[in-house]
């Protein structure tokens, strides 16, 4: 019943599933009863492992908890299927000050900022609820968007008790995040993602961070949040294009660590895409187990086991800074990364041609692009390629495949390997460019 720091124990199905729970002292409440409900609401969960053809384990329940047993901070990640930003029960057990301020953006805020409002100015112990609302992008990722919330922080007078609440993606998580990292040395922030990238990614594991105008998340900090609280009726207002976005790190995390969990994935794309409840929750889940599990054995990323979760982004990264950020969306530049990566562990011979087709036929399936821009050649690849944080006394390390459901971080490749993935994907657009086109669909407009 508890999780191993260190361990690379991934799989988590029916029994195993409480290793991802910490009990101690109340939370052992908590932990025990998301355990027993998982089983009660997914009969023969221990047999899942084997029963390869088991459809969406259906969730009914209305609240579902995870730990996060990082080693600076324990914290919950706390799942609703039901409107629940109002429902000052959900967030008072977290909140130790009798201030708080919200973070958000302009896009979020007409939606969900005065629900969330009314559920902390509810808690007995919140006086005041202050808003910090920001301009919509990753383009507002920077330095300027932190010295907004700072500043608020400082002209409402918040104290270390104070609690910070990030309301919305992974933009506004990742400033909040840092915000509360800084100001006065450090005080409580609150996760309550409302993408889906942001719930099965930004929102767990504690990077928090900006934008550099020579590089993406160049000035952060590891600070984990007190709680992730997902009310997963906000993702009913997302852009399609957001959703899939979101399902493209789902997919990731099938790819890095759970085979069986990428097969599960195949089957149930579709409903994903649908916002199938029980598919989605399970997906969400299921995702958050994987990275907690990474979380808590690499906290910092000193090991380097941490950096599997970047599989796709390397080559991602590069696609976001070169196109300009924020024409292909995060999860977008990751599909078509993934795909890259895996068509080089397939040149190493970690892979055969087989799994590469089928990571692109899911990709597709979710309305994800499965190509690089084809205004990108392997200068370009190269150049911003050198910027990524993996680069250790001018040596790349790539995450690639060693095989479905495992993924590895190494330097040990042939630099040609990687000229010859990103020419083949040129190649590709040159012999036959409208299929290629078709392949990147996302960016047609609708
Ligand atoms: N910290 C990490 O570990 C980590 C991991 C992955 C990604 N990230 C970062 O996350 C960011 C991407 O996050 P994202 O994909 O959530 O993008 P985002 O935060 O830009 O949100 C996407 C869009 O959806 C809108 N939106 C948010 N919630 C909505 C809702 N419920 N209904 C309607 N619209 C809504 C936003 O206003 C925005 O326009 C990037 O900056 C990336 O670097 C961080």
């Amino acid at each position: 019943m508890y999780l191993v720091a260190g361990t690379s124990k991934l799989t988590c199905k029916g029994r195993e599933a409480a290793a991802i729970c910490r009990p101690q002292g109340s939370d052992a409440v908590v932990a025990h009863c998301w355990y027993r409900r998982k089983r009660e609401a997914t009969p023969g969960a221990e047999r899942r492992r084997s029963t390869v053809k088991a459809e969406v384990p259906v969730t009914t329940t209305d609240e579902r908890v995870l730990w996060v047993d990082a080693p600076s901070r324990k914290y919950p990640i706390i799942f609703r299927n039901k409107p629940s930003l109002h429902d000052s029960e959900l967030f008072a057990p977290h909140i130790s000050g009798n201030s708080v301020l919200i973070v958000t953006n302009e896009t979020v805020a007409p939606l969900y900022l005065h629900r969330l409002r009314e559920g902390l100015s509810r808690c007995p112990q919140v006086d005041r609820v202050e808003e910090c609302i920001l301009p919509d992008g990753e383009e507002y990722k920077t330095m300027d968007s932190l010295r907004a919330i700072i500043d608020v922080c400082m002209q409402k007078r918040l104290d270390r008790k104070s609690t910070l609440f990030a309301l919305g993606g992974g933009v506004i998580g990742d400033l909040t995040g840092f915000a509360a990292s800084v100001f006065l040395r450090g005080i409580p922030f609150i996760q309550v993602p409302t993408t889906l990238l942001a719930v099965v990614d930004s929102a767990v594991g504690g990077k928090t961070g900006i934008n550099h105008p020579l590089g993406k998340n160049m000035i952060g900090s590891f600070y984990q949040p007190h709680a992730v609280i997902v009310d997963a009726s906000t993702l009913k207002t997302l852009d399609p294009r957001q959703i899939s976005a979101g399902i493209a790190e789902i997919i990731k995390y099938g790819l890095i660590c759970d085979e069986e969990f990428f097969n599960w994935c195949e089957r149930n794309v579709s409903k994903m895409v649908s916002l199938s409840p029980g598919a989605i929750q399970y997906a969400m889940e299921r995702s958050c187990q994987c990275k907690a599990a990474v979380v808590a054995a690499d906290e910092r990323e000193s090991s380097g086991y941490r950096a599997i979760l970047n599989l796709g982004h390397t080559f991602g990264h590069a696609i976001e800074a070169a196109t300009g950020y924020g024409t292909w969306l995060h999860g977008e530049a990751v599909a078509a990364g993934m795909v890259m990566a895996a068509e080089m562990s397939r040149r190493l011979g970690f892979i055969d041609e087989q799994v590469v087709r089928r990571i692109e036929a899911i990709l597709t399936e979710a309305a994800l692009p499965v190509r690089p821009p084809p205004s990108m050649n392997v200068e370009t690849f190269l150049t911003y390629m050198a910027m990524d944080k993996k680069v250790e006394r001018g040596v790349l390390r790539l995450v690639l495949l060693e095989r479905l459901g495992k993924a590895i971080v190494t330097a040990n490749y042939e630099r040609q390997v990687l000229v010859d993935t990103i020419e083949y994907f040129r190649r590709l657009y040159q012999e036959q460019p409208e299929n290629y086109e078709r392949r990147l669909a996302h960016l047609r407009p609708k």
